[in-house]
């Protein structure tokens, strides 16, 4: 009563006011700028940030709480406690190692499979009907990892998989044809990693197919520059590592956008880590990697059956089998 008088009013009925809370797991680059992406964009009502250092913990939650006149009214809570967590919608996990300059994703699994054996349980206990979006790497083997560790159905647990490097993606081709880069439709699939495969065929740009596009805009088509720019796409994670130590702000980016898809149930579809197995001729067993999946408020809606060259078929199986391979060694 200091600063209202208090009016009689009911509260609403209607589910429209659920409260939206998302955990982040993993306080590191990755997770901060997801954070701070999920704030800027009003993604959630509650964010609860766990991390092992409980001293940077308190810290960033301090530092993002500073900046609440800035921001939509968003409760930040933090601990070391997964309890923080309970009754999540969404648990975004990218706690763990990270690549040293020149090193490959593959090569932190190992690290990484013993932290998600403490991570994962609890997450699954204390937010039970949750959906898990997995970020830390190797993503694709991790999110097997986190879906057998979780006993979540296969729909409500997903990789961010590809959907950064289809951004890569859609970023160079949109420079290279001098347009939007919204207005760039392209996948890349498969391993998010060096195995990952350029649906090429498919691309299109404002509804134009892009190979005819370059032919109308009489922009000398070479196979060689559109298979530079998948390269590149490859390369890039490691130039950005040799460059400032690690990636950030398009993965901050690029996990907001698959929350806000899934919390806002948009039925979008993007590239991400999902259950493979049984699409586009995959037939490894329980493999998850990046298709293009229609997402919304349940987790993966459906698989869209994008046309294939048997070029990128091939590739896409030839990832499976690389992840597959690691998978199988992991003994869960
Ligand atoms: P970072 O080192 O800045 O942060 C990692 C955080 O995890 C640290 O704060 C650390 O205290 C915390 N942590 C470690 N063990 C933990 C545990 N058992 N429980 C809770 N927290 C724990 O690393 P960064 O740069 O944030 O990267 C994190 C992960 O995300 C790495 O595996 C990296 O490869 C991955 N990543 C994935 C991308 C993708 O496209 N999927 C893109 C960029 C990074
Ligand atoms: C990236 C690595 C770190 O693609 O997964 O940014």
């Amino acid at each position: 009563e200091h600063f209202f008088k208090p009016i009689q009013h009911t509260s609403p009925q209607s589910s429209h006011n659920r409260t939206i809370k998302i955990s982040v797991i993993g306080t590191g680059n990755v997770g901060m700028a997801i954070a701070q992406t999920i704030l800027t964009q009003d993604l959630a009502d509650i964010i609860a940030l766990v991390d092992a250092k409980h001293e940077k913990l308190r810290g960033e939650m301090l530092d993002l709480q500073h900046a609440a006149a800035f921001l939509p009214r968003t409760q930040i809570l933090a601990s070391v406690d997964y309890a923080i967590t309970a009754d999540s919608d969404l648990c975004i996990v990218t706690a763990g190692a990270r690549q040293i300059s020149g090193e490959s994703r593959l090569n932190l699994l190992q690290r990484n499979l013993s932290m998600y054996k403490d991570i994962i349980p609890p997450l699954a206990k204390y937010s039970p009907h949750s959906i898990l979006l997995i970020v830390s790497n190797p993503v694709d083997v991790l999110t097997y990892v986190a879906w057998k560790l979780s006993g979540f159905p296969a729909n409500r647990v997903i990789g961010s998989g590809t959907n950064l490097d289809s951004s890569r993606f859609r970023f160079l081709i949109a420079d290279h044809l001098d347009v939007n880069a919204q207005d760039v439709q392209a996948y890349i699939v498969g391993e998010h990693g060096d195995s990952s495969v350029a649906l090429w065929s498919s691309i299109s740009v404002g509804g134009v197919p892009v190979l005819s596009f370059l032919e109308k805009q009489e922009i000398v088509y070479e196979k060689e520059t559109l298979e530079n720019i998948h390269k590149a796409v490859i390369e890039s994670a490691y130039e950005v590592i040799s460059l400032k130590g690690y990636t950030s702000w398009a993965i901050g980016y690029s996990v907001a956008n698959l929350a806000r898809t899934l919390l806002r149930d948009q039925r979008k579809i993007h590239p991400v880590s999902i259950l493979a197995t049984g699409f586009y001729g995959i037939d490894e067993k329980e493999v998850f990697l990046s298709l293009p999946a229609q997402l919304g408020r349940g987790g993966v809606i459906g698989v869209t059956t994008v046309h294939l060259t048997d070029e990128e078929a091939q590739r896409l199986r030839d990832s499976a089998k690389t992840i597959s391979e690691v998978q199988s060694q992991l003994g869960i």
